[in-house]
């Protein structure tokens, strides 16, 4: 779906968003949202927000699972996910603190695999993500699935493509700064999902769109596995669409 701007697009992407959100109250039930960082997001989450303010959309019965976290990192650290989530949503919505899931970077190695074991569990133990939000790296990663990760991958920690820490560097004071390795939910863990939305801004990401949606199906654009899931969508304004 192409919109003349993105924050048109985004308006529509937290409708649909808070409509769940809803659905799932009025019948009782846990929503389970998958959530993403970056700045494609950012226009859903204000936007989310106002509705929480001035229309009442509560999120007392919305669980979170975000796709990635740089490895190590702490949650005071203003660069981690931890944080920019609270900044731009948790902490402006009635979500319970205990519904919030955001890869740890604090885990030691030795306990890692197991975290991320359990991180993919919790999830399917709820019924799978309801609705997942993703954006897309310059690389075709989504989460932090970089170019060569399996289509049966499960959450883990994965090195950060070249690419992807050039693009990081400006939020790091450089890129020597930015961390060489992330915790990412993996592609499994996001095809599983029962709808997704991929959003993409600018005509920066015109290329890797038409790649992504055009392309042949390969862990090269990870994102392309995204063609055989029956229930995605890529939302994209008309820069980054400007390619298809
Ligand atoms: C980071 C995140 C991705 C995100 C990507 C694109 O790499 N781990 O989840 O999709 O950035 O970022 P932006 O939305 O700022 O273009």
């Amino acid at each position: 779906v192409i919109f003349k701007s993105a924050i048109e697009a985004s308006q529509n992407v937290a409708q649909e968003i808070a409509q769940l959100i809803r659905y799932k109250q009025s019948s009782n039930e846990l929503c389970v949202l998958g959530l993403a960082t970056g700045s494609s997001p950012i226009k859903v989450y204000e936007e989310l927000v106002r509705m929480h303010k001035e229309e009442g959309l509560s999120f007392s019965n919305v669980i979170t699972f975000n796709l990635d976290e740089y490895y190590p990192m702490t949650k005071e650290n203003r660069q981690s996910y931890h944080y920019f989530m609270h900044e731009h949503l948790f902490n402006h919505i009635d979500i319970k603190p205990e519904n919030i899931n955001i890869p740890d970077g604090t885990v030691t190695l030795d306990k890692l695999n197991q975290y991320c074991l359990d991180y993919d569990k919790k999830i399917m133990q709820l019924g799978g993500i309801d609705f997942q939000l993703l954006g897309i790296g310059r690389t075709g990663h989504v989460g932090f699935n970089e170019p060569g990760s399996h289509i049966n991958s499960g959450t883990r920690i994965i090195t950060l493509d070249h690419i992807t820490r050039i693009d990081a560097s400006s939020g790091f004071n450089g890129i020597a700064n930015v961390p060489k390795r992330a915790i990412t939910m993996g592609v499994s863990t996001i095809l599983r999902s029962k709808r997704i939305v991929l959003l993409a801004w600018g005509q920066n990401k015109a290329d890797i769109v038409k790649r992504t949606i055009q392309g042949d199906i390969s862990a090269d654009v990870p994102a392309t596995f995204l063609q055989n899931h029956s229930n995605t969508t890529f939302v994209l304004d008309q820069f980054a669409a400007s390619e298809l």
